[in-house]
């Protein structure tokens, strides 16, 4: 059975990104993954404090929530990540675990040498996120900062969902449209992990 990590990047438990996150994982449970779930919101994750105690073992040193997180980024084929759009990136709390994560690109780049840009990724990343404006632009940077933080993961940005125009918690709700993308892509992720 293929596993697929949940991680909700919003301070909301209820918001926009939690509500489509929900949909996803319910999808690729039906299509038969094993899915865990990590509420950024209730762990203790310090920032990354730039020591590079990650040096030798490529193992963040700081003793924390994101110690388990690391084992469970590691152990999963399929990796399923909700933030809102925060002044046009993820949320402090996403970004506070990709910070963390250098300890991965240390890792794969430092001690184990793996050439810049010459590997085959292993996993499939989705990305679910939402913003209160309409603009072109909205998701130009946050994808960007997923795209290489998939990188590290060894994980190809298998399908992004974006959606404008959401703000107040259970505006998703208008719109069973993206809910049913977002279970959909949850479903179609499993099965496409089941097929690799
Ligand atoms: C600190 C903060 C910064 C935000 N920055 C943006 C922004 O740059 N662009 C935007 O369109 N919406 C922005 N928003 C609105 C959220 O993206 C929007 O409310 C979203 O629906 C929240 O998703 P959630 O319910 O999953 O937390 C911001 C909200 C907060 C609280």
């Amino acid at each position: 059975m293929k596993k697929v990590l949940a991680i909700y990047g919003s301070p909301r438990r209820k918001g926009n990104t939690a509500t489509l996150l929900d949909r996803a994982v319910q999808g690729a449970l039906e299509a038969g993954a094993e899915v865990e779930k990590i509420y950024l919101r209730d762990l203790e994750i310090s920032p990354c404090l730039e020591i590079y105690g990650c040096k030798e073992l490529g193992r963040c040193v700081i003793q924390d929530d994101f110690q388990k997180i690391q084992d469970q980024l590691m152990a999963c084929q399929g990796l399923m990540l909700a933030s809102p759009i925060f002044f046009y990136t993820v949320s402090a709390h996403t970004k506070t675990l990709m910070d963390r994560c250098q300890s991965l690109w240390v890792k794969k780049y430092w001690i184990d040498k793996v050439p810049y840009g010459q590997w085959e990724p292993k996993r499939k990343g989705l990305f679910i996120s939402v913003g209160a404006t309409k603009g072109r632009k909205l998701f130009d940077g946050t994808l960007l900062t997923v795209k290489y933080f998939f990188d590290v993961l060894d994980m190809e940005l298998w399908k992004p969902l974006l959606y404008r125009g959401l703000d107040f918690e259970g505006d998703i709700l208008k719109h069973p449209e993206y809910l049913q993308e977002a279970y959909e892509a949850g479903k179609e992720l499993a099965l496409a992990l089941n097929e690799s």
